[in-house]
């Protein structure tokens, strides 16, 4: 049984029940921050594709698939950013990439993409955009030994070049807008974010996300705003600023800090695929409808993915949602273990008294 570490849950996280963690509106609050209010929820144009506020869901493998997806889209999301797809064509036709690439009714499609071999890379753009993706993002970000050891992801920020000839390249390959996800730089002292996002302006991405941490920082430390301020004050295509952002106070801070048109929330939204429209409208979901959106997400990865398969990736959802709920291990366990997946969704709906 996959058993995801909780670990990866931001430690700052603090979940309340119901409404209770709703960051109360900035009321007298200085000019500059009524302004950011209202820009969260403001459309964000990146190309020809517009946003519809500026919240994005972070790309997360293993766990934004379309039925996270559709949940974060549901409560409010901006924007969506599916799970990183190999460029290598001949894994483009597994199941598991197809299911990735399912689209969330109204949403613009976003396919992220890594390599390492422009041609290979383009080629993988030139495709999903045939098979109908609004935009396609880089991953220049991932930090993960697995995507690394290929020469991609965020080891290739240690080769700015290859990063510019990657990018240009899917430029060229497609007629929709190319964005791109980076850290600050491979090492702390070796940021060299803002030459990169520079030379990526120049030859036509249309939006960066900038994770405010270096390759060689992994998750720790302290988000580095500073860089992210950096890159955006270097650019004037539009700048998602991550990392970790868990709350509406969160992301109002970051764009104040950063200037940056939008913010990306990733490992807070586990088990609270809502947080985002949280995040937009300063008002939480009900617990009720929380629960809810738990149960229907399990239901959909079942679908998703067929029952046995379904029933295993659903068990990180499970996890992480009634952790969230505030349910004792002692209780989620015969929910962890079952091998059944109607009786998955039976006994998560008795636990979330949902009947
Ligand atoms: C489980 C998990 C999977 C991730 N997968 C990807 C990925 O496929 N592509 C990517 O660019 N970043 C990936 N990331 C990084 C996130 O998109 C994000 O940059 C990072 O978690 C920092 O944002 P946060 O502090 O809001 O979580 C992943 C992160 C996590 C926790």
């Amino acid at each position: 049984m996959s058993q995801p570490a909780p670990s990866i849950l931001p430690d700052r996280i603090v979940y309340a029940r119901g409404a209770a963690h709703v960051a109360a509106p900035a009321a007298g609050s200085s000019d500059r921050t009524e302004e950011t209010l209202d820009q969260l929820a403001e459309p964000l144009a990146i190309g020809a594709v517009e946003l519809r506020n500026r919240v994005v869901l972070a790309p997360m493998a293993g766990v934004t698939d379309a039925a996270f997806r559709r949940q974060a889209w549901r409560f409010g999301a901006g924007h969506l950013v599916g799970e990183m797809l190999g460029a290598r064509p001949d894994l483009w036709h597994t199941k598991k990439s197809r299911l990735r690439r399912e689209r969330v009714e109204g949403a613009p499609l976003a396919i992220q993409l890594a390599g390492s071999e422009p041609d290979v890379l383009a080629q993988a753009a030139r495709q999903h955009w045939a098979d109908g993706a609004d935009m396609i993002d880089i991953n220049f970000g991932c930090p993960a030994k697995k995507v690394c050891r290929k020469a991609a992801g965020s080891a290739l920020l240690a080769e700015p070049d290859r990063v510019v000839s990657l990018a240009a390249a899917c430029v060229d390959a497609v007629p929709v807008p190319v964005t791109v996800k980076m850290r600050t730089g491979p090492r702390p002292d070796w940021r060299n974010g803002v030459e990169i996002a520079k030379a990526l302006e120049q030859v036509g991405v249309a939006a960066l996300t900038v994770h405010g941490r270096t390759r060689a920082c992994k998750f720790q430390g302290e988000v580095d705003v500073e860089t992210i301020a950096q890159v955006k004050a270097a650019v004037s295509i539009p700048v998602i600023a991550n990392g970790d952002v868990t709350d509406r106070a969160g992301a109002l801070a970051m764009l104040e800090e950063t200037g940056a048109d939008a913010v990306m929330v990733g490992r807070a939204a586990l088990g609270a695929p809502w947080l985002l429209g949280e995040i937009v409208h300063a008002r939480a979901p009900s617990e009720a409808a929380q629960r809810q959106s738990l149960l229907e997400l399990v239901a959909d990865v079942q679908r998703l993915y067929g029952e046995t398969a379904g029933l295993r990736i659903a068990r990180k959802h499970i996890q992480w949602g009634l952790q969230r709920f505030g349910f004792a291990a002692d209780a989620v366990r015969p929910l962890l273990k079952t091998d059944d997946a109607a009786s998955q969704l039976e006994l998560l709906s008795g636990l979330l008294e949902l009947h």
